[in-house]
């Protein structure tokens, strides 16, 4: 099967697998892991930051991010569409009792810096504390670019707040663009890095920042149940991603142009593209069907009005170029139907 529907769903290559087996480990919860360390160490390095800090997941990563920043009734400016306030069940709100001040992504992904300005609260005892603005990138598969970014850390310094970026897919944009994430994320005080996305790891993510500030996250991820033990096994597939995995995400990038252009010649609607995701409508009518005949062809992909395809390492050029002959034999069906 060729599985379109996230780059979470890599399974890891038996040199990862090997990397993994042969990993030296000590109990990271005392802090002597050594592989974990080792991870940490590089993350930090390749972002400029001082230290890193391992997690199983970015959502818990994220969080423990804003507890580090926010205290209780403070409040994290971030887009509607960002997975930190949209897709992490509210933990900012639920768990770390921060509120979230929502706005609207703007078609590019950014938000409008001067609609963030607009929403930092007075020092007023009506209002929450505004303490952080959070952003990420990619976002939707769109690059933020570095000018943009340089733009939001001036403000954040300029009002004094922190400011936080989901990096999820950091590597993607950094790739992208053919700058080293320490330039693209300069200024950033915390930057969430995952490595189970587009570098391939089972699980984990590590968090960059400042020292104390990661010092800081410790405790929430602790209380969050994120201290691990042996996890030198999982940090070693970290370390091998970062070694290995960085600069063939081009390949990904490549593929999801392929796919793109592909399914524009059937005459899909297809956003452009940029990394490694690719958006086609779809007929609203036609998703059932499609998601059917797709699995039948041999492709794993959710059907929806606006569908999203993701390539990664698990899928090559003749993969993108069966996804492409399913989308065809499907429309093309439909279309003898009508
Ligand atoms: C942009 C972004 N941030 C954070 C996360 C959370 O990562 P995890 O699934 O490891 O909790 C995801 C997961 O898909 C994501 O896409």
């Amino acid at each position: 099967m060729i599985d379109l529907r996230s780059d979470t769903v890599t399974r890891p290559s038996a040199a990862m697998r090997a990397a993994m087996a042969a990993a030296e480990v000590g109990d990271d919860v005392f802090g002597d892991d050594p592989t974990v360390i080792r991870l940490q160490e590089l993350a930090a390095g390749m972002f400029g930051m001082e230290a890193g800090l391992f997690f199983p997941s970015g959502t818990q990563s994220n969080l423990a991010a804003i507890m580090a920043h926010c205290q209780r009734g403070d409040e994290v400016i971030l887009g509607q569409d960002a997975h930190t306030y949209k897709y992490e069940g509210g933990g900012g709100a639920v768990l770390a009792s921060v509120q979230p001040q929502p706005l609207a992504n703007q078609p590019d992904g950014s938000l409008d810096l001067a609609m963030v300005e607009a929403a930092i609260k007075p020092d007023d005892m009506h209002f929450a504390i505004t303490r952080l603005i959070a952003l990420e990138n990619t976002i939707g598969g769109k690059v933020l670019p570095r000018a943009y970014m340089a733009d939001a850390v001036a403000l954040a310094r300029r009002r004094g707040l922190a400011i936080h970026l989901d990096g999820a897919r950091i590597f993607n944009a950094s790739v992208k663009l053919g700058m080293p994430v320490r330039e693209l994320c300069a200024g950033f005080d915390t930057v969430s890095v995952c490595l189970s996305k587009g570098l391939g790891t089972p699980a984990g993510t590590v968090l960059v920042g400042h020292g104390a500030l990661i010092d800081k996250a410790r405790r929430p991820r602790k209380m969050l149940g994120g201290a691990m033990r042996q996890a030198g096994i999982i940090a070693a597939s970290g370390l091998y991603a970062l070694e290995n995995n960085v600069a063939r995400l081009s390949e990904d990038h490549a593929n999801a142009q392929r796919l793109g252009k592909g399914l524009s010649a059937l005459g899909l609607e297809v956003d452009p593209v940029q990394t490694n995701m690719v958006f086609v409508r779809v007929p609203a009518a036609s998703c059932a069907a499609l998601s059917a005949h797709l699995a039948n062809a041999g492709v794993k992909a959710i059907a929806a009005p606006r569908m999203r395809l993701v390539t990664h390492l698990d899928v090559d050029e003749k993969g993108i170029d069966l996804a492409i002959d399913a989308f065809g034999s499907f429309f093309r069906r439909s279309a003898a139907a009508d």
